[in-house]
């Protein structure tokens, strides 16, 4: 089996290199446009391809995002209607993307950015504490990672609310809300909120100056879904205004972000290079192999995106 890798500005073959050494025999790896048969080409793996990277492969029918995430796949302009798109689920990102967003809830909880500023001019003065039963978490996005991260959260003693586009059900400790009269009711009792949605049409802007209005006053946002969800000069202005105590972010409409950008040096924002939570190569090359395996056996392949909804 050929699989052809497609990634824009990111070396995607070296990224892989150890899969692609274990995978050898089994599934070869070529590079885009590098004098291989297109027609043989079945499968494709992917982050970023280029736009008309599609156009090249008539018979792909399956392309592997490298993770959790496929928007990166499913915007490409190029990519056919009959194509499936795979993305990687892995119990222990989720796992460690509870762990990221525990460590920001508590952060934001425990004053940790006051206590961090004042650190550095001496200042000794207690805040005093709230609980965590006191400080309601609302979580964006209630699939494999948000159930995880929902459920470590509620260990811990918050309060947790999870809104999804549907309606699934929760365990005990959990609220679940759904729909557009759920978000707000979801909203009305939450501090701190994370997002976790994919990136689709309906979502994008989704974190914006109207949501933030429906925030306890003084919330925090922890968003480690994708860039484009947040309206930025909105959250400048939340933060400003006080609506918003500060932010966690991990992803941005531009990644790596520029040097010039505000967010690097606002004294109320914390972030991080898109690093909250990887899937591992291991689990991307299992991903990669049962995807082919399925193909040649002329199955559906594991963990396919649903294309009309986006995710
Ligand atoms: C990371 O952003 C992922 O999609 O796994």
């Amino acid at each position: 089996m050929k699989c052809v890798l497609l990634s824009g500005g990111f070396d995607l073959r070296k990224y892989l290199a150890s899969e692609i050494k274990r995978l050898e025999g089994r599934i070869s790896f070529v590079d885009h446009l590098d004098g291989s048969d297109p027609a043989e080409i079945r499968m494709a793996v992917g982050w970023h391809p280029p736009a008309d990277a599609f156009d090249h492969y008539p018979n792909l029918e399956v392309a592997c995002s490298i993770g959790a995430g496929a928007d990166n796949i499913l915007n490409c302009p190029s990519l056919r209607e009959d194509i499936r798109v795979v993305r990687i689920v892995e119990p222990a990102q989720a796992q460690m993307m509870a762990g990221f967003v525990i460590f920001h809830a508590i952060w934001h909880q425990r004053h940790f950015a006051t206590y961090f500023a004042n650190q550095r001019e001496r200042v000794w003065k207690r805040i005093g504490q709230r609980t965590m039963q006191e400080v309601p978490v609302g979580i964006l996005g209630y699939g494999a990672i948000g159930a995880r991260v929902a459920a470590d959260l509620a260990m811990l003693g918050f309060p947790v609310n999870v809104w999804s586009r549907s309606a699934k059900p929760t365990p005990a400790g959990i609220t679940g809300f759904h729909g557009a009269d759920g978000l707000d009711a979801m909203l009305a009792g939450t501090e701190i909120l994370v997002n976790l949605l994919p990136l689709t049409a309906e979502t994008k802007g989704i974190l914006n100056g109207v949501l933030f209005g429906k925030l306890r006053r003084g919330g925090y946002l922890i968003q480690v879904g994708r860039g484009p969800h947040l309206v930025e000069q909105d959250l400048l202005e939340a933060l400003d205004s006080g609506q918003l105590a500060g932010a966690a972010l991990d992803v941005f409409h531009v990644e790596p972000l520029p040097p010039e950008h505000p967010f690097w040096v606002h004294p109320k924002i914390v972030l991080t290079p898109h690093d909250a939570s990887d899937v591992s190569l291991v689990a991307t090359g299992q991903t990669i192999l049962a995807t082919a395996e399925a193909l040649r056996a002329g199955l559906p392949p594991k963990d396919a995106v649903d294309r009309s909804r986006g995710y």
